[in-house]
C-alpha cells in the first residue's frame, strides 16, 4: 500500500539473539525457550553445581573413564600419528586436562585449540591448563560452533573433542547437522571423541534432572531471572515449578517450568505480554539419551565411521571414537 510505511516495527531488543529466542519461544504453542539461554553467569555456577551432586552421575562417570581409560582412548586416536587437540563447547575444560595429560605422555608436547561461546570460560580453561599442565600449547577461539568451525592447520591428526553429553541438546537430525559442520573442517582420517550420556532406567535418570537440593530447579527457573534482567520482565519464579521428566519414546529427559497459577507476565523490552494457564509449561531442555546403535548413526550420517567405543562397569555413559572418511 504505502511504500514508505514501515513493515515491521519490532522493538530493538527484539533483534537481539536473547529477545528474538524469548520472543519466538513464549509466542509459540506449546511454548518453549532454548537451553543455550540458561548458562548467563549465575546459571554457569549453577551448572558447575549441578555436575557435583551426587545424583548428577553424567560429569563424574565420564571423567571416570577419561582417568581409567585415557592413555587407550588417546593411543587409539593417534595410532602413530602426532594429534592436535579441538575441543567444542570446551568452557572451563576441567575434564579435558585429563586427556591432554594422557597426549603428553604419548607424544610430549600437544596443541590444544579450545572453542566457546564464553570468553571468561576460555580464559578460565587457559589459565589452568598452562598452571597445571606443562607442554600444552593452547589457542582459545571465542565462537559458536554450531555456526561452523574455522579451518585448523596441523601437521598429523585432528582430534576434535565434544565430550559431556552436548550433543544430548540437540534434536537426533540438529546432531547430524552440528557433525557435519565439523567434519568440513576434518581431513580423512581425522578423528572425533564423542560422550555421549546412555539411555536408562527413570530411577536413575529422573533424580539426576530433579535433585534433592533443589540445585537443578534453580538453573531452570534461573532463565526466567535472566529474562527478568535482561528484558525488563516480571516473571515471579516461586510461580513457577521444575518439572523433568523421562519421554521413553523419544529417549530423552525434558525439563519444563510449569505455571503454578493462571498468569500474565509482561515483556517490557519485547512490548509483549504472555498469558499462562494454570498448569501451563514452558519446555526448556531435551536431554537425549543414546544407544550405541542410536550415536553410530548419527555420527555415521555426519560423514564419520565408528571406529571404538568406552564405558564405565554400570555402562551409564558412553565415549565414542569415530574416524572422518
Ligand atoms: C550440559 C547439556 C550435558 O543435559 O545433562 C544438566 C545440562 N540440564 N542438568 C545435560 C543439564 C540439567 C546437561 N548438558
Amino acid at each position: 500500500m504505502n511504500a514508505a510505511s514501515p513493515i515491521l516495527s519490532l522493538p530493538e531488543a527484539a533483534c537481539t539473539p536473547v529477545g528474538s529466542e524469548v520472543y519466538r519461544g513464549l509466542t509459540a504453542r506449546p511454548k518453549t525457550l532454548c537451553p543455550w539461554l540458561f548458562y548467563d553467569q549465575a546459571g554457569s555456577e549453577l551448572f558447575e553445581a549441578i555436575t557435583d551432586l551426587p545424583e548428577y552421575y553424567l560429569t563424574r562417570t565420564e571423567r571416570s573413564i577419561f582417568s581409567e581409560r585415557g592413555d587407550e582412548i588417546i593411543a587409539a586416536a593417534s595410532d602413530g600419528a602426532p594429534l592436535t587437540m579441538i575441543e567444542l563447547g570446551a568452557g572451563t575444560a576441567t575434564k579435558t586436562g585429563l586427556l591432554l595429560r594422557a597426549a603428553i605422555r604419548m607424544q610430549g608436547v600437544v596443541d590444544y585449540y579450545p572453542i566457546d561461546v564464553s570468553e571468561s570460560a576460555l580464559a578460565a580453561a587457559e589459565q589452568h591448563i598452562q598452571a597445571g599442565i606443562s607442554g600444552v600449547r593452547v589457542e582459545s577461539r571465542v565462537g559458536d560452533y554450531t555456526q561452523g568451525v574455522a579451518p585448523i592447520d596441523c601437521v598429523g591428526r585432528r582430534l576434535v573433542l565434544y565430550i559431556g553429553s552436548s550433543i544430548g541438546n540437540f534434536e537426533p537430525s540438529d546432531a547430524v547437522g552440528v557433525l557435519r559442520e565439523v567434519r568440513r573442517i576434518l581431513a580423512p582420517g581425522d578423528r572425533l571423541l564423542l560422550g555421549a550420556d546412555r539411555a536408562k532406567d527413570a530411577s536413575v535418570l529422573i533424580p539426576a534432572y530433579d535433585d534433592a537440593a533443589g540445585v537443578t530447579a534453580a538453573f531452570n527457573k534461573n532463565v526466567l531471572t535472566r529474562i527478568n534482567r535482561e528484558l525488563g520482565a516480571n516473571f515471579n519464579p516461586m510461580s513457577f515449578r521444575h518439572r523433568a521428566r523421562w519421554n521413553e519414546d523419544q529417549s530423552r529427559i525434558e525439563m519444563h517450568l510449569e505455571s503454578l497459577v493462571a498468569q500474565t507476565v509482561s515483556i517490557p523490552a519485547l512490548e509483549l505480554e504472555v498469558r499462562f494457564a494454570r498448569g501451563e509449561t514452558i519446555h526448556t531442555e531435551n536431554s537425549y539419551k543414546f544407544t550405541p546403535e542410536s550415536i553410530a548413526s548419527i555420527v555415521e550420517r555426519a560423514g564419520f565411521a565408528m571406529t571404538r567405543c568406552w564405558s564405565d562397569p554400570q555402562q551409564w555413559f558412553g565415549v565414542y571414537l569415530a574416524t572422518a572418511v
